[in-house]
């Protein structure tokens, strides 16, 4: 079903994104070593990736980092994905002696577990594994990583993983592997990939990059019918433009919209409206309250942009007087460019504004 809430995974569930999903799976055939797929907020990223992983009929891996941080981004959280992904991985594939040399790996059935007791595994060992198999079945084995920004929490520190470093050895040496790196917080995946500038492990290599642009309003308002009309509903034009204009064209706040109508036939296409952008508001009030928690003028900025103030000086000089303080250039730059870092705000021709209409709404009641 074209509304259905879940990232999908069978492309006649994708409406559109055709060419991406040609680019993706090419990039697979080529044996592109990385490949990051970038894009805001809701807007598709997970369902192309699923999608593009089952069309290319390659061995892969899925890892959802954002489930290994709602344990705290430990080894013990990483393992514990990870033995998930590798089991499935098995139950297709007979990948299990290869994996059972490493060590710290054990393997019951099917099912594949990695300790992290006494002597936790070694990621290179196991990756190497996978790769040797690889090329033993004359195949290429994707490791897709999605919301790879949060790897950063993994880097470093104590019973920390450097992960750059692993992905990089992945790069120079696995051939048969190829990464695929997602990110909504697109300026963070591109800071934790080149933290160090040259002295990064990534300075320098090559990675396939393929954007995940919103639905043109055409897109958008074809989606919906489709979605609709697929349900035997024909709703009224009028309401269809109406959810398109609000919600721009973010093809998650459209499912959701699409979803939500169809769960309630008997309430007004407008209420449904205001019911989802409620929602998706609250969404995006979270995320916004989690920065400002970090720092108090992360509000002023968000709501001057909100309020249409798009200009660096204008910025400055609307929080100045809303505070009554100074604030130094510095210090107006950082914020912006860390929400630009978040995809929260975007700049063109000198001008910010907000990239999901829903996070200015959003970000106009904080
Ligand atoms: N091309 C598409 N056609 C139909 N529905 C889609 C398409 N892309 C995404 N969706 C729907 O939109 C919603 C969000 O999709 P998805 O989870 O893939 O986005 P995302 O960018 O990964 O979101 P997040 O940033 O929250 O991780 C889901 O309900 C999904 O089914
Ligand atoms: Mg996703």
């Amino acid at each position: 079903m074209l509304f259905d809430p879940r990232p999908k995974e069978c492309s006649h569930e994708l409406y559109g994104r055709q060419k991406e999903l040609r680019r993706l799976l090419t990039a697979f055939k080529r044996g592109e070593p990385l490949i990051l797929l970038l894009g805001i907020r809701r807007v598709g990223k997970t369902s192309l990736l699923k999608v593009a992983l089952r069309e290319s009929g390659l061995p892969y891996i899925y890892l959802d980092l954002r489930a290994v941080g709602e344990d705290g981004f430990t080894r013990a959280a990483l393992y514990i994905q990870l033995s998930g992904a590798l089991s499935r991985l098995s139950t297709r594939y007979r990948i299990a002696d290869y994996l059972r040399r490493v060590r710290g790996v054990k393997i019951l059935g099917s099912g594949v577990e990695l300790d992290w007791g006494m002597k936790p595994p070694l990621l290179n060992q196991l990756f190497t594994a996978l790769n040797n198999w690889a090329i033993e079945q004359q195949t290429r084995i994707i490791i897709a990583l999605d919301e790879a920004q949060l790897l950063r929490y993994m880097t470093g520190g104590k019973g920390r993983l450097n992960f750059r470093a692993l992905l990089a050895h992945v790069y120079d040496n696995l051939r048969q592997l190829t990464t695929v790196l997602t990110g909504s917080e697109i300026g963070l995946l591109m800071e934790f990939l080149e933290a160090g500038g040259k002295e990064s492990e990534f300075y320098g290599r090559y990675r396939e990059e393929v954007i995940l642009e919103r639905f043109n309003r055409e897109e958008a308002i074809g989606y919906l019918r489709a979605g609709f009309r697929e349900l035997g509903i024909e709703p009224e034009d009028n309401s269809i433009i109406d959810a398109v204009e609000k919600l721009d064209g973010v093809v998650g706040w459209l499912a959701l919209y699409g979803y939500t109508a169809t769960r309630n036939p008997d309430k007004e296409p407008k209420e449904i409206l205001q019911q989802v952008i409620t929602e998706a508001k609250s969404v995006a009030t979270q995320e916004l309250r989690k920065l400002i928690y970090a720092s108090h003028n992360y509000r002023l900025v968000l709501k001057a942009v909100a309020e249409g103030v798009d200009e660096w000086s204008k910025i400055k000089r609307r929080i100045e007087s809303w505070s009554g303080k100074y604030m130094s250039n510095a210090a107006l730059t950082r914020l912006l460019t860390r929400l630009q870092n978040l995809s929260i705000v975007g700049k063109s021709n000198g001008r910010y504004f907000f990239l999901d209409p829903i996070m200015r709404l959003a970000a106009l009641e904080l």
